[in-house]
Parts: structure tokens; sequence; C-alpha cells
């Protein structure tokens, strides 16, 4: 927020609708998204325990662990972009003005991508890059942020509460959004 306010371009600074826009949007941006990637992978591990027993076994997976979570289950779904001239996306025509929707969570199961296997879970998965924050100009501020937050957040309730157990893995609910992916609860008992 203070780099927002002193932000300069030669004599121009932000307005304070800028500021206020800008750091409206941080604070969603940052919060739901997060929270997202820890409630949907806490689910996702619970689901397919053998993998939660993997992580366990070898805390050093985590960083792997967390990028396979935001590709299994991605907090945001979908992003978009306006065109700005004519162009042409893989055959398909886009005139100027037009929208394009990037349905980032089923590109993170792309089969071509991930061997044929993009619907397992596998913490250990090699060469994982999960399409999760986007990317080009508009790349999420705080990918790397998440990214420690998560393995923050997965390591310390593997150690601290190592009897945790989700209460119900199949019958959860759902958030009723579009873009972001998330649940209304989970419970647990430890
Ligand atoms: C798991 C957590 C998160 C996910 C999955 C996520 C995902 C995304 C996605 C998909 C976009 C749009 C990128 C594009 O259109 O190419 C985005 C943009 C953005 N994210 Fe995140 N995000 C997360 C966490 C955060 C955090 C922690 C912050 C800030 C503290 C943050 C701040 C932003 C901002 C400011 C933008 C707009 C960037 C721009 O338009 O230039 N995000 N994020």
């Amino acid at each position: 927020m203070t780099g927002l306010l002193a932000a300069r371009e030669a004599d121009d600074t932000l307005s304070e609708a800028e500021i206020v826009a800008n750091i409206n949007l941080l604070f969603g941006a940052g919060h739901e998204t997060t929270t997202n990637l820890i409630g949907n992978g806490l689910l996702a591990l619970h689901r397919n325990p053998e993998e939660l027993e993997r992580l366990r076994a070898d805390l050093g997976l985590m960083q792997n662990a967390v990028e396979e979570l935001l590709r299994y289950d991605s907090p945001v779904q979908l992003t978009s972009r306006l065109a700005l001239a004519d162009t042409e996306i893989m055959g398909e025509h886009v005139a100027e003005g037009e929208e394009v929707i990037a349905l980032l969570g089923s590109a993170n199961h792309d089969p071509a991508a991930y061997a044929g296997d993009p619907e397992r879970l596998d913490i250990g998965r090699p060469g994982v890059r999960a399409l999760s924050f986007g990317g080009g100009l508009h790349f999420c501020l705080g990918a790397q942020l998440a990214r420690i937050e998560g393995e923050i957040a997965f390591r310390r309730l593997i150690e601290r509460l190592p009897r945790m157990r989700l209460t119900d893995t199949e019958d959860v609910v759902w958030k009723p959004t579009v873009t972001l992916r998330g649940l209304k609860s989970l419970a647990a008992e430890w």
C-alpha cells in the first residue's frame, strides 16, 4: 500500500480512486483464493489418503505437492482478456473488442500436458506447472506468496494435527461461484 501511495510515473501519480480500487483488488485477490487453495487442497489430500501419507512421510515433497494441488483443483477457474485488435488463436478468429475466456482449471487437466493422466493426484508429479495463476502481463501478483502460504498451511496442519480427519469428504458444499472455486465449509475432527 505504501508502494501504491508513492507510485509515480513522471509527474503523474495514482488518483485516489485508482489507489482504492487497487487496494480492494489486493485484499480480494489475496484472501479467498488462498483460502480455496488450502480448502480444495485439504479435500484432495483426504480423498487420496495414499498421497496424504506420502506427503506426511516426506515433507520435502511439499513444494511439488502445492503445485500439484493448485493444478488438480484450481482455486481460480478462469481469467479473461479483451482483444485489442483482430487476431487468431489456434485457428479461431477473434475480432477486436471480443472477450476471450481462458479456462485455467480445464487447461490444468489437459491430457496432452500430463501424459494422458491428468485426473490423478500425484504430489510427486514431475514437471507439474499449474496454470492457476494466469499468465503474461496480468500474471498473479501474489503467486509466490500464495505458494508459500500453501506450503506453510499444509505443513503445519500435518505436523500439529497428525490425526486430523475430515468428517465428510463426499457431500461437501461448494460456494456458488464460477470464477473462484472453493468450499463453503470443511468439517474435520482431530
Ligand atoms: C492460490 C492463490 C491464488 C490464485 C490461484 C490466484 C490466481 C490469480 C489469477 C488466475 C489471476 C489472473 C491472472 C491473469 O489474468 O493472467 C490473478 C491476478 C491477481 N492476483 Fe492472484 N491468485 C492467488 C493469490 C493471490 C495473492 C495472495 C495476491 C496478493 C497478495 C494476489 C493478487 C493478485 C493481483 C493483484 C492480481 C491482478 C494482477 C494484474 O491484473 O496485473 N493473488 N490471481
